[in-house]
C-alpha cells in the first residue's frame, strides 16, 4: 500500500469512527500540552476529568505558573507518576520567565521543557501549529509493526529508528494533526493491543501480519525488565483525633507527596516497637500502646512493587512525636493531601 493510499484510508476510517474528547476541539497548545501530559500513563476514560479540572482551574500557562506546587500535586491527586505534575509546574513558571508567558511555538523550543519528550512535542507541534512531526508511542509502534510486519524487538532503538523512518514516510504533510490523531486512535480502538478487530479493519488486506498470521507475537518485546519490591512502614501516630504526616522531599518515587512517618526495610516482617520508636526522643517507648497492624498492601508501579504496612500506634501526647519536618494534622483530613496511591487506598477502606 502507498502512503497515499494509506493516510487517506486512516483519516477516513478516523473521521468515522474517532471519539469525541475535549482536547480535539482546541488548538491551543497550552492546553493540548496539558491533556498530552496528563495521558502520557493515563487511559483516556480517566484522563478526561483531570484535563476538565486542570483548564478550568487553571486556563492559561499564567494561572498554572502562579499556583503553588502543592495545589497542583492536590489537583493531580489520584493519576500517580506525580513527577508529571512537577514539571508541568516548573515548565510553565520556566514559560513565565524565559518566554514572555507565551507558549513556544517551535519544536526545538518544545522539546527543551522538562516532562516533554519527542512523542508529547510531535503531537504538541502538529496538533497546534501543524507541525510535520510524526508522534510515534505505544499505540504507532503497533500499529505500523504488526501492518509491515516487523517481528524485531520494539524496545531496541533500532526498531524505533525504523518505524520513525516509516512513520516520517506515511505522515500527511498537509494534514499532520489528523494524521497524527488518527494514527493513535487507531492504534487505541482498532489495533488494540490484545484482540484487535482484524474482521473490520479497513487495512485488513495489505497487513503484513494479518497475512502471515502473527499478530499476536508483534510487537515483539524482547527485554523483560526486573521488578524490585520496596518495603514501607507507615507509622500512624495517633492522639485523640489528630496524627502526623511529612513531606516526602527526597529525590525519590513520590516527591512533593505526603506520607506518615516512614521506615523502609529490607523485607515485609513487621518491625517491632523499638525500631518505630528509633529516631524518637525515649519517652516516646513507654507512651505508646500499638493498637493495630494492618495487613501488607500492594502498589505497582512501572519497575517497583510497594509492599506497605500501616501501625496505628496511639502516643499518650502527640507532641512527644513532633518533629520539625512533619504537620500536626487532624486525623479525617489527611485523605485532603496528595498521598501516594497505596496510603489513599488504605484509608479509603
Ligand atoms: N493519548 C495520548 N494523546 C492522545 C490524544 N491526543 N488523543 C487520544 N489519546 C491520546
Amino acid at each position: 500500500m502507498d502512503s497515499h493510499t494509506f493516510k487517506n484510508i486512516l483519516i477516513d476510517w478516523y473521521e468515522d469512527r474517532k471519539r469525541d474528547l475535549p482536547w480535539r476541539h482546541t488548538t491551543d497548545p497550552y492546553k493540548i500540552w496539558l491533556s498530552e501530559i496528563i495521558l502520557q500513563q493515563t487511559r483516556v476514560v480517566q484522563g478526561m476529568s483531570y484535563y476538565e479540572a486542570f483548564v478550568t482551574n487553571y486556563p492559561t500557562v499564567a494561572d498554572l505558573a502562579r499556583a503553588s506546587e502543592d495545589d497542583v500535586l492536590t489537583l493531580w491527586k489520584g493519576l500517580g507518576y506525580y513527577s508529571r505534575a512537577r514539571n508541568l509546574h516548573y515548565s510553565a513558571k520556566y514559560i513565565m520567565e524565559y518566554h514572555d508567558g507565551e507558549f513556544p511555538t517551535t519544536y526545538k523550543e518544545v522539546i527543551a521543557l522538562k516532562g516533554v519528550g519527542k512523542y508529547t512535542a510531535a503531537a504538541i507541534c502538529s496538533f497546534a501549529y501543524k507541525d510535520v512531526y510524526p508522534v510515534v508511542d505505544g499505540n504507532v509502534l503497533r500499529v505500523i509493526s504488526r501492518l509491515f510486519g516487523i517481528t524485531d524487538a520494539i524496545d531496541s532503538p533500532a526498531t524505533v529508528k525504523q518505524i520513525y523512518a516509516i512513520s516520517e514516510s506515511l505522515i500527511d504533510r498537509d494534514r499532520p494533526d489528523q494524521y497524527n490523531q488518527a494514527i493513535m486512535e487507531f492504534g487505541a480502538m482498532q489495533c488494540t493491543a490484545k484482540s484487535p478487530n482484524c474482521t473490520d479493519c479497513p487495512m485488513k488486506e495489505d497487513c503484513v501480519a494479518r497475512a502471515e498470521d502473527i499478530i499476536d507475537q508483534i510487537p515483539y518485546k524482547a527485554k523483560k525488565v526486573k521488578r524490585k519490591s520496596r518495603f514501607f512502614h507507615y507509622l500512624i501516630w495517633e492522639d485523640e483525633g489528630q496524627t502526623v504526616v511529612q513531606r516526602r522531599e527526597e529525590k525519590d518515587i513520590w516527591q512533593g507527596l505526603y506520607q506518615y512517618p516512614l521506615i523502609e526495610t529490607d523485607n515485609i516482617r513487621q518491625i517491632e516497637l523499638s525500631k518505630m520508636c528509633e529516631g524518637y526522643i525515649p519517652e516516646v517507648q513507654k507512651n505508646v500502646e500499638i493498637q493495630k497492624v494492618s495487613e501488607v498492601h500492594l502498589q505497582k508501579l512501572t519497575h517497583r512493587d510497594i509492599h506497605a504496612r500501616f501501625y496505628h500506634l496511639l502516643v499518650s501526647d502527640i507532641q512527644l512525636v513532633i518533629k520539625n519536618e512533619y504537620f500536626l494534622v487532624d486525623q479525617k483530613k489527611v485523605s485532603n493531601f496528595a498521598l501516594p496511591k497505596v496510603i489513599d487506598a488504605y484509608l479509603s477502606q
